[in-house]
């Protein structure tokens, strides 16, 4: 019965996916040609060619740094009002890119159940939803702003849990959508596909792009376009200080008629890992940061900054009409190789985990859909504000870092509100983001409690235990 499709398997250099065969169960062998019938080889070999070949190689010849737009003044203004608008008019909603698997963090659930509130310790997960919150209270209504969520085979059932274990956060269990993403193989250097059983092929989540597969699987797209819903707020699971629904962003997505728009931030130096933005005559696309050659990376202008500076940190508005027309297109996106340690097994079947990267993992991601349209558009970010991911076990980017950013952050908006406080008469500081979510939203809830009886009751909490929750 394996006969012709061992055949094809062999013909496309693949043969040892068979070496352990004779050995194998029943039950086995079926699920080895169950998830090879289900690979797209003509695809992964057509990619695996293109990489060897160095075609996939990107030529920066005709590459220009990209611009962004400062949202400020009147622009920010007008911004504004138009993201308000398209909130009350329930035509937003929010998703969150869950199915990472972490790696470099090394946490062992997914890392939205992270703690990340300096005092209550609330879930990243929690977080978020408490930005939803703040506008479902504010602007819109209950359930007025969706939240749908991409998780993976690696994340899916514990991210389920832990929303229904919390009650779904208080949104309404109706407002809150899973999506799962599939699954890539992974390949070794010569290009052939790993194994990590004898019967199973090793596989990890498609990438960040597999949100297309995953819309069209799930019909979602559809039923948010039925509910009216025009614009997706999209954003990484770690980033603690993104602003969810940013009005400003969305508004400004919709005053320039944009299929996509991302937010940038300078890159600190030239080996920050953040995806390079760049201006293709006059199209914007962005570069995978490991796809950028150093060289080019570490370019200086007559100033001594960085020329190609641009970075994405991953922080989208894209049209659901857009998004439409890409779910339509088969494969929409080409693969990534992403070196990487890949437990596998080896010559003699036995399941090893190198100490070095020994193969790739073939990822797709969501910024090469830029490739679709001309309508893009580019919006400076503050970092202080906006970023500061969680990645690392210790040091940058690690729990400690992105705690501190919170904190320094909380520090300068009660001192910019005019509630200045010493850093050394307490411990620890949080604001909760349903309170509100970001500088401008905090100085006005301020103005109206009054700065005197804010005041007298931080001084409270300060003296009863150090700590600060608001
Ligand atoms: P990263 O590329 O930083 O990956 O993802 P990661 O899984 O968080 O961490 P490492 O690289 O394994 O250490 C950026 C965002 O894209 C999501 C992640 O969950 C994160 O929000 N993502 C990534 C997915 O949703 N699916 C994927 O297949 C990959």
């Amino acid at each position: 019965m394996e006969g012709p499709v061992r055949q094809f398997v062999h013909d496309s250099g693949q043969g040892h996916l068979f070496q352990w065969w004779d050995e194998l169960i029943e039950a086995h062998r079926e699920a080895l040609l169950n998830q090879i019938r289900d690979l797209d080889f003509a695809m992964i070999e057509k990619a695996i060619s293109t990489f060897h070949n160095g075609s996939s190689q990107i030529d920066f010849t005709n590459l220009k740094p990209a611009e962004s737009v400062q949202l400020e003044g009147e622009l920010l203004q007008e911004a504004k009002r138009l993201g308000e608008q398209a909130i009350k008019e329930r035509k937003v909603c929010a998703l969150t890119l869950a199915g990472g698997q972490g790696t470099r963090l090394g946490y062992e659930l997914p890392k939205g159940v992270h703690p990340i509130g300096p005092v209550s310790r609330k879930s990243l997960f929690a977080w978020f939803a408490d930005k939803i919150k703040f506008f479902t209270n504010r602007i819109g209504t209950p359930g007025s702003i969706p939240w749908l969520l991409m998780t993976s085979h690696f994340t899916d059932s514990e991210i389920q849990s832990f929303f229904q274990h919390n009650d779904f956060f208080g949104l309404g269990k109706e407002n809150v959508h899973f999506l799962m993403q599939g699954l890539l193989p992974a390949v070794d250097f010569q290009g052939k596909l790993m194994m990590d059983a004898k019967h199973h092929i090793c596989e990890n989540p498609d990438g960040h792009g597999g949100l297309i597969r995953a819309l069209r699987k799930s019909n979602l797209l559809e039923t948010m376009a039925r509910q009216g819903v025009q614009y997706i707020f999209i954003h990484n699971v770690d980033n603690c200080l993104v602003k969810v629904c940013d009005l400003a962003f969305i508004g400004n997505h919709i005053a320039s008629g944009a299929d996509f728009s991302c937010k940038s931030l300078a890159k600190r130096s030239p080996d920050e890992t953040l995806g390079t933005i760049v201006d293709d005559r006059g199209k914007i696309r962005i570069i995978e940061y490991s796809d950028t050659p150093q060289e080019v990376a570490c370019l200086r202008d007559e100033r001594g900054q960085l020329v190609y500076r641009t970075g994405s940190i991953n922080i989208y508005v894209i049209g659901v009409d857009f998004m439409q027309r890409l779910c339509n297109h088969s494969n929409p996106l080409p693969l990534h190789f992403t070196s990487k340690t890949i437990p596998a097994l080896d010559s003699a079947g036995i399941l090893k985990t190198p100490q070095k990267p020994n193969g790739y993992k073939l990822e797709t991601k969501l910024f090469d859909i830029l490739q679709y349209t001309d309508k893009a558009v580019v919006v400076g970010a503050n970092r202080s504000e906006e970023f500061s991911p969680l990645k690392h076990r210790s040091g940058e980017e690690s729990y400690e870092a992105v705690i501190q950013d919170l904190q320094a952050l909380f520090l300068s908006w009660l001192e910019d509100s005019g509630v200045p406080i010493n850093a050394a008469e307490f411990d620890k500081i949080e604001l909760s983001p349903e309170f509100a979510p970001d500088r401008d939203s905090f100085r006005e809830r301020v103005a109206a409690i009054g700065k005197t009886a804010l005041s007298e009751w931080i001084e409270r909490q300060i003296q009863s235990n150090r700590q600060i929750i608001l």
